[in-house]
C-alpha cells in the first residue's frame, strides 16, 4: 500500500527529451534561387543536396547551415505535389519544425498517446553513413513537428542527399542557433495550442502577454511562451485580440491562409556586426521612430553598446530581472506578409523584448497602412 502523503510533488520524469533544433523546412516556390538568397544575404553556407541526380523525382532540397541552425528548402519538381499545394495555399512558409531527440519512435509514442495526430510513422532512413530514425506529429495548421534520432549516423545530413559544395561560398555572418519559433494561431485558439505543448509534449508555459501588454491603438495580439524541459526548444504562441483595426495577427492569418510559423529568431554573439552584414547584403529591417532611442537608457538602464550603431541600424533593447537583451526584426521575406526572421542578442536577459512590443507594433502597423490591410 502506499501511504505516501497524496500532495507531495515527485520528480517528473521529461518524457520528451530534446536536445535543440535539428532543422527548419522552408516549402518554397524556387528552392534553388531561396538557396542563393539565404547563402547571399544570411551567409548560411551550403551543406547537401536532394534533387533529379540523386533520385528525388518529385522534390528538390537544398540543406543550408550556420552553425546549429540549419534550413532546409524544398521545391516541387512537377504540379499536383504535396509541397506545390502547400505553396499554392500558403505561399513560402515553415512546412517542418524538426527537434533532435535520441529516440524518435518513444517521441512518437509518447506524443501520439497523449492525443498528437501522426504524421508520419517512425521510420528508418540508411545508407553507408549509419541509420537515422525519423517520425512526425501535426501542431497548429499545416505545420509538423519531424523528431529525428541520428546518433547512429554520420553522415552530412540525412540519407538520400549527397553533399552540396558549390564554389559560391559567402562568408557567414555570425548567426549561431535558433533561441525561439513563434507560431500565430487563429482566434481563441492559443490556449488550445498552449495545451497542446503542455500536455502532449510536456512542455511548461514560461510567460504569458495579454492584450494590455501588447496593444497600440489599432493592433492587439496574446501570448503564451511555452518551453521544453531543458529550455533548449521556445516556442511563443500568438493569437489575434480584438482592437481598432486589423490585427497583424490577423493579417498573418489572412495572409497565410491560417495557422502557422510567424518568425524564426536566430542568436549571434555580436548583434551590431551580424545586422550590419545583413543590411549590406540587402535584407531589410523593420525600423522604429528615432524618438525610440531618445530615453532607451532611461527606459534600460546602463548597456555595454554604443547608442550610435544602435540607433543607426535600429536594433531595439529590453531588460529583464535577469539582464538585457538587444533585438531587430527583418521584414517578411517574401511575397505576402507572412514569414520574418528576428536576430537576437542576449545578455543575460530570458525575455522575448516585451517591452519593445509597443514601438514595434507601431511600426508594422505604418507598414500595413501602405499595404492597406491595417
Ligand atoms: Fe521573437
Amino acid at each position: 500500500m502506499n501511504t505516501e502523503p497524496k500532495n507531495v510533488p515527485t520528480a517528473v520524469e521529461d518524457f520528451l527529451p530534446i536536445q535543440g533544433t535539428d532543422y527548419i523546412e522552408i516549402y518554397v516556390g524556387n528552392a534553388t534561387q531561396a538557396a542563393h538568397y539565404y547563402q547571399t544575404a544570411f551567409g548560411f553556407q551550403p551543406i547537401a543536396r536532394r534533387g533529379l541526380e540523386t533520385g528525388s523525382k518529385e522534390s528538390v532540397s537544398y540543406v543550408l547551415q550556420q552553425d546549429k541552425i540549419r534550413l532546409v528548402l524544398s521545391s516541387p519538381l512537377k504540379g499536383g505535389t504535396e509541397i506545390g499545394k502547400h505553396i499554392d495555399q500558403h505561399g513560402d512558409g515553415v512546412k517542418v519544425v524538426a527537434l533532435w531527440v535520441d529516440d524518435a519512435r518513444k517521441s512518437w509514442e509518447e506524443t501520439t498517446k497523449r492525443g498528437a495526430k501522426s504524421y508520419m510513422e517512425p521510420v528508418v532512413e540508411q545508407d553507408d553513413h549509419g541509420r537515422v530514425v525519423r517520425s512526425g506529429i501535426h501542431t497548429y495548421g499545416e505545420t509538423v513537428h519531424i523528431f529525428v534520432e541520428r546518433k547512429d549516423y554520420k553522415g552530412i545530413f540525412l540519407p538520400g542527399f549527397e553533399a552540396w559544395n558549390p564554389h559560391y561560398q559567402p562568408t557567414d555572418i555570425g548567426l549561431k542557433y535558433v533561441d525561439h519559433m513563434v507560431g500565430n494561431v487563429g482566434w481563441n485558439q492559443m490556449n488550445t495550442w498552449v495545451d497542446f505543448y503542455a500536455e502532449v509534449m510536456g512542455f511548461s508555459q514560461l510567460v504569458s502577454f495579454d492584450d494590455k501588454d501588447i496593444s497600440t491603438d489599432y493592433t492587439a495580439l496574446m501570448s503564451k511562451v511555452m518551453s521544453n524541459g531543458n529550455g533548449r526548444i521556445k516556442f511563443p504562441i500568438n493569437e489575434p485580440a480584438e482592437g481598432k483595426k486589423k490585427s497583424q495577427i490577423e493579417e498573418y492569418l489572412d495572409f497565410y491562409g491560417g495557422s502557422g510559423v510567424q518568425h524564426i529568431a536566430v542568436a549571434t554573439d555580436n548583434i551590431i556586426e551580424t545586422v550590419t552584414a545583413l543590411r549590406d547584403r540587402g535584407v531589410e529591417f523593420l525600423r522604429v521612430p528615432t524618438t525610440y532611442y531618445e530615453d532607451l537608457l532611461q527606459r534600460v538602464g546602463k548597456i555595454e553598446e554604443d547608442l550610435e550603431p544602435l540607433k543607426e541600424l535600429g536594433i531595439l533593447v529590453d531588460r529583464d530581472e535577469e539582464g538585457y537583451l538587444l533585438q531587430i526584426f527583418t521584414k517578411p521575406i517574401e511575397p505576402r506578409p507572412t514569414l520574418f526572421f528576428e536576430i537576437i542578442q542576449r545578455k543575460g536577459a530570458k525575455s522575448f523584448g516585451k517591452g519593445n512590443f509597443k514601438a514595434l507594433f507601431e511600426a508594422i502597423e505604418r507598414e500595413q497602412a501602405s499595404r492597406g490591410t491595417l
